[in-house]
């Protein structure tokens, strides 16, 4: 064993917690840190760079900014966690369901909870200003059967055309964001604009990141879906539309060919619910 590796073993057997998984995780992220540093020949100044970063990544969240998440949706992270969800794995119990379920995406900053409930067909648009290309959505849930979930709860919240989320331009504004119910056909559907493109925060070391390595901030203009019914595991997801020039270049890799859609007018999907 060479001296590098004699060290990596000493440092993965210091962890000595009951709880295995913990012992699990720690030890494999060192050795990946380590065989990191080791590949790469880091250097003390490029040490204290990531040091540096991680610091101002840290002092850039507060209670509604959370810039360690928007770091993992732009490494890709957040989405490879998506996958490994979605993708049945060697033994059984890591939560894989079938793969008809429809694909899950990231939940984004945006999200707000306990927005407002509406009725199937009502307008989200609550600012008179919005402005935007009218759109109609309608969509069915289903269960990992296929059969239809009456009484799921769909929440569904989108870019405004300015290319700004409502929370981004007042804290407080409630705007093309809404709580729906399915019906007894497992439907809904409800009245918005058509999303646009839009680019992430790039006020903070995440931009700073995605400057220095050449790398633009733009995602595909989509409309967000979190749907949840009793007895079913929930589905976060989004649709995206067809037309969008960013669909190849989603900044955190969130696109799947099943999710896009035409958006010129009206929307429709279906959206099955993953294995419980
Ligand atoms: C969003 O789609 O709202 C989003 C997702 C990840 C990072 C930033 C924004
Ligand atoms: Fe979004």
């Amino acid at each position: 064993m060479t001296e590098v590796a004699h060290h990596i073993d000493d440092v993965c057997r210091s962890f000595q917690a009951n709880d295995d998984r913990l012992n699990q995780i720690m030890t494999a992220a060192v050795r990946h840190l380590h065989a990191f540093a080791a590949e790469v020949q880091l250097t003390h100044d490029e040490w204290m760079a990531g040091i540096r970063f991680l610091t101002a990544v840290g002092r850039r969240c507060d209670d509604v900014r959370q810039e360690f998440i928007l770091l993992s949706d732009t490494l890709g992270l957040s989405m490879l966690l998506e996958r490994i969800q979605s993708t049945p794995g060697p033994e059984e119990g890591n939560h894989g369901s079938a793969t008809e379920a429809t694909e899950s995406t990231v939940l984004g900053p945006f999200y707000v909870e306990g927005c407002a409930q509406v009725e199937n067909g009502a307008s989200i648009v609550a600012d008179p200003d919005t402005g935007g290309e009218p759109l109609t959505v309608r969509g069915v849930v289903r269960g990992p059967d296929g059969g239809p979930v009456a009484g799921a709860a769909v929440e569904v919240w989108q870019v405004q055309p300015d290319g700004r989320y409502d929370v981004e331009t007042e804290p407080g504004k409630r705007n093309l964001r809404a709580r729906l119910r399915t019906d007894a056909d497992g439907g809904f559907w409800f009245r918005t604009v058509r999303p646009v493109d839009y680019t992430i925060p790039v006020d903070g070391p995440v931009g700073e990141m995605l400057r220095a390595t050449g790398r633009h901030p733009w995602r595909p203009a989509h409309i967000h879906f979190s749907i949840s019914a009793p007895g079913h595991r929930p589905l976060v997801t989004h649709l995206f539309d067809a037309a969008s020039p960013h669909l190849d270049g989603d900044t955190v890799f969130a696109v799947h060919p099943s999710l896009v859609r035409p958006m010129d007018g009206t929307c429709e999907a279906e959206f099955v619910l993953p294995t419980a």
